[in-house]
């Protein structure tokens, strides 16, 4: 190779000294950010700011992208082992986790097809077994892992459009005359809507259901629902359930969904990508009651399973749907064969080129095991759970809904504050707790309210950081409201 950079690149020596210093850097970082130390857990900075800290450097000064710039990449990035990092789904990711993703990282398989990462197809199918057995599902379930839960919810409705069309749609494209809709709960994430749109099916396709005072879908209104679509011409095709929701972590009565479904002959898709942790778990198992009546299922195991994302599975609980989603012919893939390939991924992805994430999900549950990650499931329930109490026992401070996962969302509303001012109070503390770096912390809207939204995702985040949540917020609130009067 010409350039000295890039024939130094595969030294093996210079590869060594450099992963250790890499190792060195990052377990430098991990202790002080999960010592409660004063570091920031987000060292805030305007976007056009940072935009000029990482502009490319002159060629002449050009090093190997590691001291400074791994502290730089560390400093400008939010830090999930902070253990007052209460704020989105993400996860600080097990060690047994990140070594197999290193590996993968530096094997680089893309693993479209089994010659190229046969040991990830492996490892992959025995966690698809694995976890169709949590479920409950037969040996006849199958699925595959996609990059993301949204991904995962595409790959769902792509089966759910083709299981339930009357018509070769794969090859027609989605009729006019036909209009499919999916039921979806109000609480739904974005990705069901906005994949319904992407495959073709539009936005009148989405069928707003209700919810309960537990932000639930109201299961009474289905049949109400389904019956108001079809006399607008509109023919319901599935129902799409959470388990749980993305901004209260609420479940879905999944069994009565399930009943539905099968007395109306409907696709029942469950979007699981938060809330199936809990099948690891004897204590919240019961939350997905029901789930093995589901067509597909996402689960993202790098939500509350501790895994470097992204990392989603989707299951079928009659596994020849996931390979008659994608039957397209790419003779330059796969050879022509009758059976059904398990091990040539591409065959039932909307990917081509995938990471080989199996070996990093089974590399997590084969080191760490049900119990262990069970246990870290109810701990983080338990924790909601705990901090909803402290919620309600404090004066001028509101609980939206009671926990059901290690979502918790509540708001600052001294009595006799009007809605409007409540609402501009709690986004400003927000902000302000994330800008100080003490927090991380994020907000969502339910019925035109704003609350703070807490997803309790770090297994060190305990009662006593959360306490102080409560004191900074309160202290913040206070403030903010003389300065508004
Ligand atoms: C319920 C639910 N479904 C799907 C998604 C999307 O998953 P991903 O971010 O892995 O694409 C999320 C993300 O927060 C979620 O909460």
């Amino acid at each position: 190779m010409a350039d000295k950079r890039l024939s130094h690149t595969y030294d093996s020596e210079e590869f060594r000294r450099y992963g250790h210093e890499l190792i060195d850097i990052l377990a430098d970082y991990l202790r002080e950010a999960t010592s409660r130390s004063d570091m920031p857990v987000l060292d805030y900075r305007e976007p056009d700011d940072l935009v000029k800290e990482f502009e490319f450097d002159n060629p002449e000064n050009r090093e190997l992208p590691l001291d400074g710039f791994i502290r730089k990449v560390v400093a400008g990035m939010n830090h999930l082992h902070h253990p007052r990092f209460v704020g989105h789904q993400n996860t600080p990711p097990l060690t047994a986790g990140i070594i197999a993703q290193m590996c993968t990282t530096l094997l680089n398989n893309g693993v479209a097809v089994y010659e190229m990462g046969p040991a990830s197809m492996a490892a992959e199918r025995n966690v698809i077994r694995y976890i169709s057995g949590l479920i409950g599902f037969g040996r006849e379930a199958d699925g595959i892992f996609t990059h993301g839960g949204s991904a995962g919810n595409l790959t769902g409705l792509l089966a759910a459009r083709q299981a339930m069309s009357e018509y070769n749609v794969w090859e027609e494209g989605v009729r006019s005359d036909t209009p499919a809709g999916i039921i979806v709960s109000d609480q739904s994430h974005y990705s069901i809507s906005r994949n319904a749109r992407v495959i073709g099916l539009g936005g009148t396709s989405v069928i707003r259901i209700a919810n309960d005072s537990r932000y639930a879908m109201r299961t009474d209104l289905l049949e109400e629902t389904r019956r108001r679509a079809e006399d607008k011409g509109i023919k319901v095709i599935c129902v799409a359930a959470n388990a749980c929701s993305t901004a209260t972590g609420t479940y879905d009565n999944l069994e009565e969904i399930a009943a539905f479904c099968r007395e109306n002959r409907l696709w029942f898709h469950v979007d699981g990508a938060h809330g199936l942790g809990v099948l690891f778990s004897d204590k919240y198992r019961h939350l997905v009651k029901g789930l093995e009546h589901a067509d597909s299922v996402v689960l993202d195991f790098h939500k509350m399973l501790l895994t470097p994302g992204l990392n989603t599975m989707v299951l079928f609980r009659d596994g020849r749907r996931s390979y008659e989603t994608f039957a397209q012919k790419a003779g330059y893939l796969f050879e022509k064969h009758d059976s059904n390939e398990w091990y040539n991924g591409a065959k039932r992805t909307l990917e081509c080129t995938r990471s080989a994430l199996g070996i990093v999900a089974w590399a997590v549950i084969n080191y760490y095991g049900k119990e262990a990650l069970g246990k870290y499931v109810e701990s983080r329930y338990d924790l909601a759970l705990r901090f909803a109490g402290a919620i309600c026992r404090e004066k001028g401070m509101e609980l939206a809904v009671t926990p059901e996962s290690n979502i918790v969302c509540f708001r600052y509303a001294p009595e006799g504050t009007p809605t409007h001012k409540l609402n501009d109070l709690n986004r400003m503390i927000r902000k302000e707790l994330v800008h100080s770096g003490e927090f991380y912390i994020v907000q969502t809207e339910l019925d035109g309210n704003i609350w703070m939204r807490t997803a309790l995702m770090n297994a060190m985040t305990d009662d006593s950081d959360l306490q102080r949540l409560l004191g900074s917020v309160r202290k913040r609130g206070d403030e903010l409201t003389q300065l508004l009067t």
